[in-house]
């Protein structure tokens, strides 16, 4: 095993905390589908793909490391929301929880002087910027077009042209 075991630890940790990000995107497209807002839920579709990449990534840095990853259970995810803007505040608040998570492994790779794990979370600790930065962006929309009704439609119509692109700007 080329990485430590508090390294070893973090890293699958990091690949249960992927596959729950991916879970409650998923319920939360599959709210979004019932509650009729469809770009949303386009939008959280491909979300919760995203994060299965994530996952997958660390699985394989892992196991190229010699250090086999551990897939554990995950919790259920809420699939209840009040709102499209409370369902967003929420996912935004995953990813600040992600980031955390991803800075303490860098603090580790960086005690350790793991340089290949140090090298291999850049590429994490860049992609956090995006996405917090990207539900911040929604979220503002609520602020700049409203919460009535069409301007919740607008907002879902904004997420569907974001879902229909394939880079991960929100317009
Ligand atoms: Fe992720
Ligand atoms: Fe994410």
């Amino acid at each position: 095993m080329k990485i430590s075991p508090k390294m070893r630890k973090s890293l699958n940790d990091q690949v249960t905390l992927e596959a729950s990000a991916s879970s409650s995107y998923l319920a939360m497209a599959s709210w979004c589908e019932v509650t009729g807002y469809q770009g949303s839920a386009n939008y959280f579709y491909m979300q919760s793909d995203e994060e299965r990449t994530h996952m997958l990534k660390i699985i394989h840095y892992l196991n190229d490391m010699g250090a086999v990853a551990s897939i554990s259970a995950i919790k259920a995810p809420v699939i209840s929301y009040k709102s499209l803007e409370g369902l967003i505040k929420t996912a935004l608040k995953n990813e600040q929880a992600v980031t955390k998570a991803i800075h303490t492994m860098v603090d580790i790779a960086q005690k350790e002087k793991d340089h290949s794990t140090y090298a291999f979370l850049e590429w994490f600790v860049n992609e956090q910027v995006q996405e917090e930065t990207k539900f911040e962006t929604v979220l503002q929309k609520f602020d700049l077009i409203g919460r009535d009704k069409l301007a919740i439609n607008e907002i879902d119509k904004i997420l569907a042209m974001d879902a229909a692109t394939p880079d991960d700007t929100v317009a």
